[in-house]
């Protein structure tokens, strides 16, 4: 079996998976969008022995005390492995460097590439990435869900076209205009490429995995149908056949009315909203899928009774339907972990 199951009902064991699989449990479970990082000391501190970030990612000892970091601290129903979305066109031939205080650069992209970008390459070129999984499971409590992810087609093919994020991206933007077919291309290969990746961390120990479409917010409606619903569709299919049972919950950020066509349309098993989607909209979805979210970083950031009075909204919102617990985009790097610990009682605390 895929994952933890308890003999006599079949069910899954673990509070994440059993809500990821529709149940609706007392006690909600949680866990937090980039809940390692750089507002942990402790990951500072093991950060600073590395020469730079990918370094650190490719480095399965280290990947692993990372992902394990804010478990040992919090107690999270989930450990996010420590890795990044970029790591697919690295391994696929395209360079990408974290430069201190610029976020990710890659290599211009020179469309000739394209023809050297074998899907394949994403599971070969990350072999570092499945020994920190492996690790990493072996390590957790029989009540921790390990979570695998990718970044989906559209974004990654922003990031590519691109060369850095920024959240503008003209050259996409241009692309998408001048050369349809060319987009067409590059997100079939990475459609192909993230469902082998997906697979493979399974493989090596993810019990679940979450898809970061994070800018598919940029799209038109007709953009969206073509370059983020329909590979979501391809990769959640070769998942499902390749290995049933697993749930994969998918992140379209920043589309608005569009989750319900995407929650509907992709098969997706779960689903994560952002902070701008009315808690409402997320219920109307229940009744389909488990959700997942949506309460805002600013709010955590902030702490006190902000955190409190917005965390307490999202549960009541979402009471009568299976729930994650989640922000509606990852920590922001200045709040203090203390605020995490509150929430975490807070969510602990509260009953339905
Ligand atoms: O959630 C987790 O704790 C797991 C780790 C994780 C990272 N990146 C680590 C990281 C995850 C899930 C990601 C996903 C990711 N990466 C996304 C999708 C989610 C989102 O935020 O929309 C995107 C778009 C990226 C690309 C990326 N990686 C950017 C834009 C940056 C620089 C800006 C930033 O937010 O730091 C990164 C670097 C990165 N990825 C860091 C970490 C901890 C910072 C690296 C450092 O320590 O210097």
């Amino acid at each position: 079996m895929p994952h933890a199951m308890d003999p006599a009902s079949q069910a899954p064991t673990k509070p994440l998976l059993a809500v990821l699989g529709g149940a609706r449990r007392q006690s909600v479970p949680i866990w937090l969008m980039r809940q390692a990082g750089r507002y942990l000391p402790e990951y500072r501190a093991l950060r600073a022995s590395a020469p730079d970030f990918l370094a650190c990612c490719n480095d399965p000892d280290m990947a692993a005390e990372i992902t394990l970091q804010p478990i040992a601290r919090f107690g999270l129903d989930a450990a996010i492995v420590f890795s990044d979305i970029l790591i697919v066109p690295h391994a696929m031939g395209q360079t990408v460097r974290f430069a201190a205080g610029e976020g990710p650069l890659l290599e211009p992209l020179d469309l000739a590439m394209l023809d050297r970008f074998a899907p394949k390459k994403a599971v070969e070129g990350n072999l570092p990435l499945f020994m920190t999984l492996a690790k990493v499971k072996a390590a957790l409590g029989t009540d921790t869900t390990l979570i695998g992810f990718a970044g989906a087609p559209f974004t990654l093919a922003a990031y590519m076209v691109d060369g850095r994020g920024g959240g503008e991206f003209p050259a996409t933007r241009a692309l998408m205009v001048e050369e349809p077919p060319m987009m067409d291309r590059l997100v079939a290969i990475l459609a192909e490429a993230v469902a082998a990746l997906l697979i493979a961390q399974i493989d090596a120990g993810a019990e679940a995995v979450q898809l970061f479409d994070s800018w598919a917010g940029l799209l038109d409606e007709p953009g969206f149908r073509r370059w983020s619903i329909a590979p979501a569709r391809t990769i959640v299919d070769k998942i499902h056949a390749a290995r049933p049972g697993v749930p994969v919950i998918g992140f379209p950020r920043g589309v608005g009315v569009g989750y319900g066509a995407y929650a509907e349309q992709t098969g997706v098993d779960a689903m994560q909203f952002d902070q701008g989607t009315d808690t409402a909209v997320m219920a109307g979805l229940q009744g389909r899928l488990p959700v997942q979210g949506n309460l805002d970083p600013e709010a955590l950031l902030e702490g006190g009774v902000r955190l409190e009075r917005e965390a307490l909204a999202v549960l009541e919102a979402l009471k009568d339907g299976p729930h994650v617990f989640n922000l509606g985009h990852g920590v922001i790097k200045e709040t203090r972990p203390e605020h995490v610990a509150h929430l975490v009682e807070i969510v602990r605390g509260w009953r339905p």
